[in-house]
């Protein structure tokens, strides 16, 4: 993949982009699919994920090896990120007008709500590749246009604000608070892995309740998803 590329999809109908997003997904777990699906309070923002009654299990031990081993995050929208999206859509004057990144963006969830809202840019950025397939074609489902980045330090020109939906579920990745602060002048983070401050520059502005599309079936804790903000909004 190339370090930084723009929508790199040929003209192609929206039943062919769920379809080569299926089959990604169904190198790793074979009985599933991707279906497109409109995301509760988005005013018409789709996506395709993985369809409602996906196996959960008990998987066979070769396919679980392999869920384990290159987990499909970018096929389900994260209770963070729809939690976020959801806010965006209720405070447009957050995005519009400014450069956007969507650091993490797996399914592309929070750079498309940002992009429907007026955001004058949108980068998004993920180390996997399978993620930034899915941004893509779930951009081009949603007429967005937008800059993939597989790393944050290709970065080129300047950003207004970079959005971080539900990364810092691997405390590996706290590191990046701080490259994305070096990198733009706003920062916000939201998380319903995370009850405090992540980073000393960081305050809490606002808890909502949000959960994974589809379901997962996660804790009760991790339906409240938190944001923490660095700068301005
Ligand atoms: C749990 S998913 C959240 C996706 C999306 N933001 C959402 O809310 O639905 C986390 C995403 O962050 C990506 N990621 C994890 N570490 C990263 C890193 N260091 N740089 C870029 N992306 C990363 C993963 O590949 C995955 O797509």
């Amino acid at each position: 993949m190339t370090k930084s590329a723009h929508l790199p999809l040929p003209d192609q109908d929206s039943e062919e982009l769920l379809a080569q997003l299926s089959r990604r997904l169904q190198r790793t777990l074979p009985m599933a699919h991707i279906k497109q699906r409109l995301l509760d309070g988005c005013d018409g923002l789709s996506l395709g994920l993985i369809n409602d009654d996906f196996p959960t299990g008990p998987l066979p031990a070769d396919v679980m090896r392999d869920v384990v081993a290159e987990p499909a995050y970018w096929a389900f929208c994260w209770g963070s990120g729809l939690g976020l999206a959801q806010l965006l859509y209720q405070h447009p004057e957050w995005v519009a007008g400014k450069v956007v990144l969507d650091l993490g963006s797996g399914s592309g969830v929070i750079g498309i709500a940002a992009a429907r809202n007026g955001a004058s840019m949108l980068i998004a950025c993920d180390n996997d590749p399978d993620a930034l397939v899915a941004t893509a074609i779930n951009a081009r489902l949603n007429n967005v246009s937008l800059t993939l980045l597989d790393e944050l330090n290709q970065l080129q020109g300047p950003v207004d604000l970079i959005l971080m939906a539900d990364v810092l579920y691997d405390r590996s990745n706290l590191p990046l608070l701080d490259a994305a602060c070096a990198l733009a002048p706003s920062v916000l983070v939201a998380d319903s892995r995370i009850r405090t401050s992540p980073h000393p520059d960081f305050k809490e502005i606002r808890q909502v309740a949000a959960l994974t599309t589809p379901n997962l079936g996660e804790f009760d804790e991790f339906g409240t998803v938190r944001l923490f903000l660095r700068g301005a909004l």
